[in-house]
């Protein structure tokens, strides 16, 4: 109970727009998303895997965020708005994190074990960022919306944007490209020739 005081005098000290414990209590995402997510990683320390699983879908139905039940999630995490939050198996979120709507907290696809980042204390991360791979975004640090950081940031830093670009293709990906649009395999052959 003295946890749960504590989580919603942060949210009243820090978010302009509430107004009073009943209105965090019944209105505010973050709070029936962290409830569920307690609830949800207990299970899951326990092995009830599936009915972790479950309660965080269910969460996730009624709240708009995703937070998978073993993400290890420190004090007074606060998500703002909500909708569309995703947060990985393996993130690590230190005390004091907030984070906005569009959120992703997730993976590359080339890891395996630790694969998603870990976010120290008092880290913000801005609306629609996406953070992604087991980096480490260190204490103090702020994400700019919509960025893209698949690297380390630095203590107390500030990082924004994104750097998108299509790759030259590769020799397999011409062959399988033309194979795919004329059926025919010499037409590579020779080009390669
Ligand atoms: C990044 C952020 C935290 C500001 O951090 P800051 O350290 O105070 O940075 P500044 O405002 O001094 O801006 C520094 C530079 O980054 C740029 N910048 C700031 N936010 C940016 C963003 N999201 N994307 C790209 N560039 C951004 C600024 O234009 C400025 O560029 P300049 O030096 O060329 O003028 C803030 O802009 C932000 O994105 N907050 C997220 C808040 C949010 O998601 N709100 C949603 C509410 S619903």
């Amino acid at each position: 109970m003295k946890q749960m005081k504590a989580y919603l005098d942060n949210i009243l000290k820090n978010d302009p727009a509430a107004r009073s414990y009943v209105e965090v209590i019944l209105l505010y995402p973050t709070v029936h998303a962290m409830a569920f997510y307690r609830a949800a990683n207990w299970l899951y320390r326990h092995n009830a895997f599936f009915m972790a699983r479950f309660l965080s879908q269910f969460a996730r139905f009624l709240t708009g965020i995703e937070i998978h039940p073993g993400a290890t999630i420190g004090r007074r995490f606060f998500i703002d708005h909500g909708m569309g939050v995703v947060i990985g198996e393996t993130t690590i979120i230190g005390d004091d994190v907030t984070i906005y709507q569009g959120v992703t907290l997730g993976g590359t696809g080339k890891d395996v074990g630790k694969r998603h980042p870990t976010l120290e204390d008092d880290v913000v991360i801005g609306a629609g960022a996406k953070v992604l791979g087991p980096i480490t975004i260190a204490k103090g640090s702020k994400i700019g919306a919509g960025s893209v950081v698949l690297k380390n940031t630095e203590k107390d830093s500030t990082t924004v944007g994104y750097k998108a670009k299509t790759l030259p293709f590769k020799t397999e990906q011409i062959k399988d490209s033309i194979e795919r649009t004329t059926g025919i395999t010499e037409i590579y052959n020779e080009m390669v020739i």
